[in-house]
């Protein structure tokens, strides 16, 4: 039985659910011949106990942390110490699994390399348990028109809670307690967490070096929405949804966040409901729709795990898309903004 040690950045919300995790798949590991243990957790606050992580796994000290562990799984967030982690564990050649977009997002020159080499792994970045990254690899023999999604469970969820009758401050408080909101809340409900995803999918589906900055300049978030605004569009027979897209927009792709009016039959709105869900048009595949939740610790570790095996199968990791694919003339469906 050959041992594998973990080293796990991160034991909140996405790292005790991934902890919790990890034991019942023993005997799955054991059949690939693998006792796969964890051996560190690096926190800010090793006194705090956390589910499903014993305490004298612990530490606050990123020192050593990678000293005699075989893969590093990165649920911590933030771009600083996350990052200098993350490429430390990369530059000494061990496979990181991570939930990060933010640090994908805006850390990409330095993790490029690293991620056309295929030791980085990060499906649960965006979508979280919903398989959208490996969805797209297995797109790269269309050519893509344009993608449309719901990629944020905090919007999808506040926008639901208040069309049916919650007050912003309820339904925040609601999505707090399920573990959707990032540390930094603003960064969902400012449409910046669905713009770090867009340009993660946008570096996979269409162009490899996708420009955050570009990105950011495109980003509104959902701030000026309020319930009434919200029941009236319904009254109307339309929904107002937070949506990230990429699309053709003179002779270049443009990915942009932004609330937008959309009719009530229209898949985002039937299948993304409170969720996230994704719209991809391809030349020859035509119209393909994914949906599921999109947040929560276990859900979320759900995604990470899976990318633990394919690391520990010998499975590449997320590649960006080779080379930038051809522009379409125009975009097909223009989103109405709000
Ligand atoms: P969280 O509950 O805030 O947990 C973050 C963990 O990282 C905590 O254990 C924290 O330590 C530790 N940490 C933060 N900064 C640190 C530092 N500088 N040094 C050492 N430890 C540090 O966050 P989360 O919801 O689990 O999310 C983690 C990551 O997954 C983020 O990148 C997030 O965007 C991503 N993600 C989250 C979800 C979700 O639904 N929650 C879904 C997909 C992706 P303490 O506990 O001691 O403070
Ligand atoms: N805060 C994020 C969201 C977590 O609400 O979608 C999942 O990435």
């Amino acid at each position: 039985m050959e041992t594998v040690r973990i080293a796990l950045m991160g034991g909140g919300t996405v790292g005790s659910a991934f902890a919790e995790l990890l034991p019942l798949h023993r005997m799955r590991f054991e059949a690939l011949g693998l006792e796969v243990e964890l051996a560190k957790v690096l926190v800010r606050d090793p006194s705090k106990s956390r589910p499903g992580i014993p305490s004298r796994l612990l530490t606050d000290n990123p020192a050593g942390f990678l000293d005699d562990v075989d893969v590093l799984v990165e649920v911590a967030g933030g771009t600083t110490l996350a990052g200098d982690v993350v490429l430390q564990a990369l530059e000494r050649g061990l496979p990181v699994v991570t939930a990060n977009k933010a640090l994908l997002a805006e850390r990409w020159d330095e993790l490029r390399p690293h991620a056309e080499e295929g030791n980085l792994y990060y499906e649960a970045s965006v979508m979280a348990g919903t398989p959208i990254l490996g969805a797209l690899q297995s797109l790269w023999g269309n050519q893509t028109l344009e993608v449309h999604g719901i990629v944020n469970g905090t919007c999808s969820y506040l926008i639901r809670r208040m069309e049916e009758g919650a007050t912003y401050e309820e339904a925040f408080q609601e999505a707090n307690k399920l573990g959707y909101l990032e540390a930094d809340p603003n960064l969902d409900v400012g449409g910046i967490d669905s713009a770090h995803k867009i340009t993660v999918l946008g570096r996979l589906t269409v162009d490899p070096g996708l420009s955050w900055e570009k990105v950011l300049r495109r980003t509104r978030g959902i701030q000026h929405l309020t319930p009434q605004m919200l029941r009236q569009a319904r009254a109307e027979g339309y929904a107002i949804k937070l949506v990230a897209s990429l699309y053709p927009e003179q002779g270049q792709w443009v990915a942009a966040v932004r609330p937008v009016r959309l009719p009530e039959s229209h898949p985002l709105v039937t299948m993304g409901s409170g969720r996230n869900a994704m719209i991809y048009k391809g030349d020859p595949v035509g119209p393909l729709v994914f949906a599921g939740a999109g947040a929560g610790g276990g859900v979320t570790a759900s995604a990470v795990l899976g990318d633990l095996y394919r690391a520990l199968l010998g499975t590449p990791g997320h590649l960006p898309i080779p080379a930038a694919v051809p522009v379409p003339a125009q975009a097909i469906e223009r989103l109405e903004e709000v």
